[in-house]
């Protein structure tokens, strides 16, 4: 890609017009050999895939659908933060690119206003307890109208190019998005963990909010104060006991 400003990350792209999900094209290429930083891109997937095992509309050229690979040497437990790392970078590439104010619902979901704009996707490869390597799919809707969303989705989702009133140029955005993470991502790697945890609780949607949790052992209710040092999230439920949250669907109160 002319214009890159990275030692790797978009140094190698694999780009195609159409396809089901990047992530398992991103697999198989990591599981080849493919260098940190490589980028599957793709126009159109025909079976985008969300968290959870949700679908993820992923129209012809109305977005930007990519899966990232890196070989982070951390431990299991740490993968998470790599999640929280992509947030940040991803909005702060939006607020560079658009001005518009993106917030990070947790734990990777980017939004504008009440409505998400990005997804994100990180799967795991390791061996023993260490990653071997990150899949990171990033789903964003940058040039999408409200009529290009199917009407169950035209409530909760919304474009760059629906805020912004402009359309968005994919290749630039990503030149940037690859040279944000690529710095946020050195830093982490030099200096830990703090860095990301102090930008994804400065762009939070969550903390500060009234939240109801659904874990996969509990159901739990209180106010998100903010990620400990491992990126876990903290919910102080009304006893003023602080639970970890590690995994949950969450929704939120109005106050
Ligand atoms: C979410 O559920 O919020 C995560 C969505 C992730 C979508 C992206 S698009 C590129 C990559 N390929 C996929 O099939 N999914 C991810």
């Amino acid at each position: 890609m002319a214009g890159l400003e990275t030692n790797r990350i978009g140094q190698n792209v694999i780009a195609y017009d159409e396809v089901v999900s990047t992530q398992p094209l991103a697999h198989e290429a990591a599981a080849k050999g493919a260098v940190e930083g490589t980028i599957v891109l793709a126009e159109l997937q025909t079976g985008g895939k969300g968290r959870l095992g949700r679908p993820w509309h992923s129209p012809k050229g109305t977005g930007i659908w990519m899966s990232l690979i890196i070989r982070p040497s951390i431990p299991l437990p740490k993968t998470p933060q790599m999640t929280l790392l992509t947030a940040v970078a991803v909005a702060k590439t939006i607020r560079e690119e658009t001005g518009l104010p993106v917030k990070i619902k947790w734990p990777n979901d980017i939004f504008i206003g009440d409505k998400k704009v990005c997804g994100i996707l990180t799967e795991l490869n390791a061996e023993s307890d260490r990653v071997n390597y990150l899949v990171i799919g990033i789903g964003l809707n940058a040039n999408s109208l409200e009529s290009d969303f199917p009407s169950e989705l035209a409530q909760i989702v919304t474009s760059l190019r629906i805020e912004s009133g402009e359309s968005l140029k994919r290749v630039t955005f990503i030149q940037r998005l690859c040279r944000i993470f690529e710095e946020e991502y050195d830093h982490y790697l030099r200096a830990g963990f703090e860095r990301v945890k102090q930008e994804w609780e400065n762009h939070s949607y969550t903390i500060g909010k009234w939240v109801t949790l659904q874990t996969i052992s509990q159901q739990l209710e209180g106010r998100a104060v903010g990620l400990d040092e491992e990126g876990v999230l903290m919910v102080e439920d009304q006893a003023g006991q602080i639970h970890k949250v590690y995994s949950a669907d969450v929704n939120y109160r109005a106050n």
